[in-house]
C-alpha cells in the first residue's frame, strides 16, 4: 500500500490562529508530542517572520530528531538564508518556499506579472536547493489561480529541483469536485510531475477542508498538510485527526497507509488546548467530549448489545481511555509510573515523585482518578515555567447572605505576603486580592472552566488568558475545588507573564 505523508503545520499555520501563540518552551513540548504522534513532517515556523519563530525552528531542529522539520520562507534570498540558518541543525530539513500564483494576489499584493512570478518561483527553488536536497514549493492561492498558469509554475518549480509541490486552497474557496479536477488536471498537464510529491493544504472557510483534502488524496496527492484540532488562520486548517482517522477507518475505500500512532491523537489534542487555551467543541469529530458518547436510548441499547451497531472507531484507538477507573488512592508508585509512561510522558525521578505526591492528594479527594486527571496533574505541577509567585494559602467565604471575601497568602521570592479582599463572587474576590498582592498590571481577557471528568467530585480545569503590554499568555490550573483551580490558573498566568517579560527584557 502507498503511504500518505502527514505534514503537521500546527506550529506554523495553526499558530496563526487568533489567540494560539505559544512560547518557545511550549512549542518544543508540543513538537516532542508530534514526534510521539509520529507525523512525517513538523512545520516548526516561519523563521524570517520574527526572532521568536527563528529561535523555535532552530531549537526544534536541534532537539526533535524523528520527523522531517520544515521551515517556511518567501522567495527572496534573504528569507531563504534565514530559514536555512534556523533549519540547518535538523537531521532531516525541509525548506519550504512559497509565492502566490492567483491574479488577485499578483495584482493587489505582489504587484508582479505572471512571468515575473514564474521566474521568481524557479529562482527561489534553485536558490534553496543550494542548501538542501529537500525543497517544497507552495503556490499560494492555487485554487483561485488560472489552472494553465498554475501548471506552468509547478513545472518550473520541479525543474528547479522542488521535491514536493503543494497546491494550497489558501482561502478555503474550493469544493471537493473542483479540487479533485484541479489535482487530477495537474497530474496530466505537468510533464515532470512524477519527479515530485504532490501535496495539498486546505483551509476551512466553507467547512470543506477535510473533504477537499480527502478528494485530493483520491486524485493523486500523497502529502496532506493539516493541524491538530483544525486550528489555523480564520476558520482554521484541515484537521489532522479527522484526516488520519478517515484514512484509517475507511482503509477499505482509500487503501493507503498512514504512519501516525493514532493512540497519541487525543493526548496531542489535549496538550494543544491546554497550551493555547483554545477549547475543543464537544461535538468536534474524533477529539470532542461527545465524539464517542451515546445518548439516545436506542443507541445505548445497540452499543451494549454490539459496539459495531453505532461505533465506527474504538475510542481507545485515538487514545481515549474507556476503562473508567484508571487509578485510585491505593495505587502504588509503580502503577503510577507505568500509567504516566503509557500516556507518553517521560518524567525525571524528581518530577515523578512530585506528580505522585499530588496524585495521592487528588486520589484522597476523588474516588476515581482518570487519565485526564493525571494529564492535568502533570500540566499543573510539572510542565510549568519557573515560578516567581507561589500560592501558599487561599480561603474564601461566599454564600447567599455573605459578601464574598478571600484571604490569600502568596510567596514572592521567598517572602510571604498576605491580603484579604471582597469581590463580586468568590473567584472575583480571590482574583482582586491576588492582583493586589502581585501588583499586576495585566488584563484578564478570558476565563473558562471545564470539568475534566464527570461527577461533582471531578477536577475543575480553569484556563485564563492574560495580557500586558502586548504580551499574551494562557494560564491553567486544575483542582477538585473550583476556586483553587481558578486561583492556580491566575497565578500560573502571572508567572508566565513575568517569564515572558524577563525574556523580552521588559
Ligand atoms: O494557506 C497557504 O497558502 C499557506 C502556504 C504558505 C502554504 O499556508
Ligand atoms: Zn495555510
Amino acid at each position: 500500500m502507498e503511504k500518505i505523508r502527514i505534514f503537521d503545520t500546527t506550529l506554523r499555520d495553526g499558530e496563526q490562529s487568533p489567540g494560539a501563540s505559544m512560547n518557545l518552551d511550549e512549542k518544543i513540548r508540543f513538537a516532542r508530542q508530534l514526534e510521539r504522534l509520529n507525523v512525517d513532517v513538523i512545520e516548526a515556523g516561519f523563521p524570517s517572520s520574527s526572532p521568536g519563530d527563528f529561535e523555535s525552528v532552530k531549537r526544534i531542529s536541534q532537539e526533535v530528531r524523528g520527523p522531517q522539520i520544515a521551515g517556511l520562507s518567501r522567495t527572496t534570498p534573504g528569507d531563504i538564508d534565514r530559514a536555512w540558518e534556523a533549519l540547518k541543525h535538523a537531521r532531516k530539513p525541509l525548506l519550504h518556499v512559497f509565492i502566490a500564483t492567483s491574479d488577485i494576489h499578483l495584482q493587489y499584493k505582489l504587484r508582479k506579472s505572471r512571468e515575473e512570478v514564474l521566474e521568481e518561483a524557479g529562482r527561489a527553488v534553485a536558490y534553496a536547493k543550494r542548501f538542501t536536497e529537500q525543497v517544497e514549493f507552495s503556490a499560494e492561492d492555487a485554487t483561485r489561480s488560472d489552472p494553465d498558469y498554475l501548471a506552468r509554475v509547478v513545472e518550473a518549480a520541479i525543474d528547479a529541483g522542488a521535491t514536493i509541490v503543494n497546491i494550497p486552497d489558501t482561502v478555503g474557496y474550493t469544493t471537493p469536485t473542483e479540487y479533485a479536477k484541479l489535482i487530477a488536471g495537474l497530474r496530466q498537464r505537468v510533464q515532470n510531475i512524477h519527479k515530485a510529491i504532490l501535496s495539498i493544504h486546505c483551509h476551512n472557510d466553507l467547512g470543506m477542508a477535510v473533504a477537499n483534502s480527502l478528494t485530493a488524496v483520491e486524485n493523486g496527492a500523497r502529502q496532506v498538510e493539516c493541524t491538530i484540532n483544525g486550528i489555523g488562520e480564520r476558520a482554521g486548517n484541515a484537521s489532522l485527526e479527522e484526516i488520519v482517522m478517515a484514512l484509517k477507518t475507511r482503509r477499505d475505500f482509500f487503501s493507503f497507509e498512514v504512519g501516525v500512532v493514532t493512540e497519541q491523537i487525543y493526548p496531542t489534542s489535549r496538550l494543544l488546548s491546554s497550551i493555547t487555551g483554545i477549547l475543543v467543541p464537544p461535538n468536534k469529530a474524533i477529539v470532542g467530549a461527545n465524539a464517542f458518547a451515546h445518548e439516545a436510548g436506542i443507541h445505548q441499547d445497540g452499543v451494549l448489545k454490539e459496539k459495531l451497531t453505532y461505533e465506527i472507531m474504538r475510542p481507545e484507538s485515538v487514545g481515549i481511555s474507556q476503562s473508567t477507573l484508571v487509578m485510585g488512592k491505593h495505587s502504588g508508585r509503580h502503577a503510577f509510573r507505568e500509567r504516566i509512561k503509557a500516556l507518553g510522558y517521560e518524567l525525571s525521578e524528581v518530577h515523578l515523585n512530585q506528580a505522585f505526591q499530588r496524585f495521592k492528594e487528588v486520589a484522597d479527594k476523588k474516588k476515581q482518578v482518570f487519565d485526564e486527571d493525571l494529564e492535568a496533574i502533570i500540566a499543573d505541577e510539572i510542565l510549568r515555567i519557573p515560578d516567581l509567585y507561589k500560592l501558599v494559602n487561599l480561603n474564601v467565604v461566599s454564600g447567599t447572605v455573605t459578601v464574598p471575601a478571600a484571604t490569600v497568602q502568596i510567596e514572592i521570592a521567598g517572602k510571604l505576603y498576605q491580603e484579604a479582599g471582597f469581590g463580586d463572587g468568590p473567584v472575583d474576590a480571590a482574583y482582586k486580592t491576588i492582583a493586589r498582592i502581585t501588583k499586576t498590571k495585566s488584563h484578564l481577557l478570558k476565563f473558562s472552566v471545564n470539568a475534566i471528568t464527570g461527577g461533582t467530585d471531578a477536577q475543575g480545569e480553569v484556563m485564563v488568558i492574560l495580557e500586558e503590554g502586548g504580551i499574551r499568555v494562557t494560564g491553567q490550573g486544575a483542582h477538585t475545588d473550583i476556586i483553587m483551580a481558578a486561583a492556580k490558573a491566575y497565578i500560573n498566568g502571572l508567572n508566565k507573564l513575568e517569564y515572558q517579560k524577563r525574556l523580552k527584557g521588559v
